[in-house]
């Protein structure tokens, strides 16, 4: 069996080294005695993970999270599923039937990000993934870092943005009635907003919070807004113990960049979320450290919370924090919380110390740096 993991690590690295990315996760190989022909054996006992690369600095990015996942002691079943420009690039769309199957039937995804063209060309995987699979809840946790300087580095943020994930404006009805006019339906049901709801309350009440706030523009859409605020103070009477409020979106950005520390969990629609998570990983050090997590009722998918960075793809300087905090998320949804707290607790002494500053902490550190530095320090 011992032959089998180590060829396993070998056929991984060779695979995840470039950007073409083949799939030999499926079966591993392993020489065979005595004349070291290949051979295949199916390793039945190992968890299977879905991973998607994505397209841009995925692949990089990608590259340097499983490799630390697996110094750490994670050796899964990764199965290589494709999705954005490789999979355009070969005339299929974004986000395949097969791999929105795999991600299905696995149950489990780490997910690098891809680029969606703005104004044409094809839709977004991600929202094709997310609606077609039912991630309604997409959770964002924005933590200080150590070590990171920005305007609020003197302050403890720690607040978590839980974002509904399949409806509102990016329900994807677009229409255009006359040349000069396109309209958009913002689609907003009182089912999705009740368990996006619920799902936030419970994880307050789980992780022991204290606060959640409901963010929206309710007196502008009086019935689209209003009835997700409706259906928040509706399950915010079975939780006493949790302090609810709601603030209007344009405020609370501004209580953001004022008050940061003031928030605890806020809660709100498919626009506003992505909107005001951007905002938030500005607030601790940028996209290169906001993690994410899409959690439905039977899967869940775990990716970073910017996109495929074109603008420094392929340089080798992409941070992968973002990626792999995401997939510190995935190892305490299934139970590795060891793995986890082991390998983020080296990141954050590795930031506090300041070795390996990256380029978007100020330095010129590259992402095989990082890589080399993380897995020297989860190896010790
Ligand atoms: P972006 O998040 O890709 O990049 C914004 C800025 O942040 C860029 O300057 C980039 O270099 C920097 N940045 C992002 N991630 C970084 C990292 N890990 N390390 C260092 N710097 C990083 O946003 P942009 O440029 O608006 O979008 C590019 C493409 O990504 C678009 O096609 C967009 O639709 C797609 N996208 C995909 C997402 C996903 O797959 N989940 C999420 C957001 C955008």
């Amino acid at each position: 069996m011992q032959g089998v993991y180590r060829s396993a690590k070998v056929c991984k690295h060779q695979s995840l080294a470039g950007a073409s990315l083949k799939s030999p996760y499926r079966e591993v190989r392993m020489a065979s005695e005595p004349d070291s022909s290949w051979v295949t054996i199916t390793t039945m006992e190992k968890r299977r993970i879905a991973l998607i690369p994505g397209d841009g600095i995925g692949p990089e990015i990608m590259s340097s999270t499983v490799a630390i996942l697996e110094a750490a002691g994670f050796t899964p079943q990764w199965e290589y599923l494709e999705a954005g420009q490789p999979a355009i690039d070969k005339g299929r769309p974004a986000m395949p039937k097969e791999t929105l199957d795999a991600v299905r039937e696995i149950g489990i995804a780490l997910k690098g990000p891809t680029t969606t063209p703005i104004g044409k060309g094809h839709t977004s995987a991600n929202v094709a993934l997310r609606k077609a699979l039912d991630l309604f809840a997409n959770v964002r946790p924005t933590r200080s870092l150590p070590g990171l300087k920005g305007f609020f580095s003197d302050i403890n943020i720690d607040l978590i943005i839980v974002r509904e994930n399949t409806e509102d404006l990016y329900a994807g009805i677009e229409f255009q009635p006359h040349p000069d006019m396109a309209q958009a339906i913002k689609v907003i049901t009182r089912p999705g907003s009740h368990r996006l709801c619920r799902y936030a309350f419970e994880m307050v009440k789980k992780q022991g919070r204290k606060r959640i706030t409901a963010v929206h523009k309710a007196n502008i859409m009086k019935l689209t807004d209003g009835m997700f605020l409706e259906e928040f103070y509706s399950i915010a009477e079975e939780y006493p113990e949790i302090e609810a409020s709601d603030i209007i979106v344009d405020n609370c950005c501004m209580q953001l960049v004022t008050h940061p520390d003031k928030f605890d969990v806020l809660v709100t629609e498919n626009l506003y979320g992505d909107i005001v998570s951007d905002l938030c990983a500005g607030l601790v050090g940028g996209l290169g450290f906001a993690a994410g997590a899409n959690i439905g009722e039977r899967c869940a998918v775990f990716e970073a919370v910017h996109g495929s960075a074109p603008d420094i793809a392929g340089k080798g300087i992409a941070n992968p924090t973002a990626l792999l905090f995401s997939a510190l998320m995935m190892l305490r949804h299934i139970g590795e919380g060891e793995i986890a707290d082991r390998i983020g607790g080296s990141v954050l002494k590795m930031f506090s110390e300041g070795e390996v500053l990256m380029r978007d902490m100020g330095g010129s550190a590259t992402t095989l740096d990082y890589q080399a530095e993380v897995i020297r320090r989860v190896s010790a």
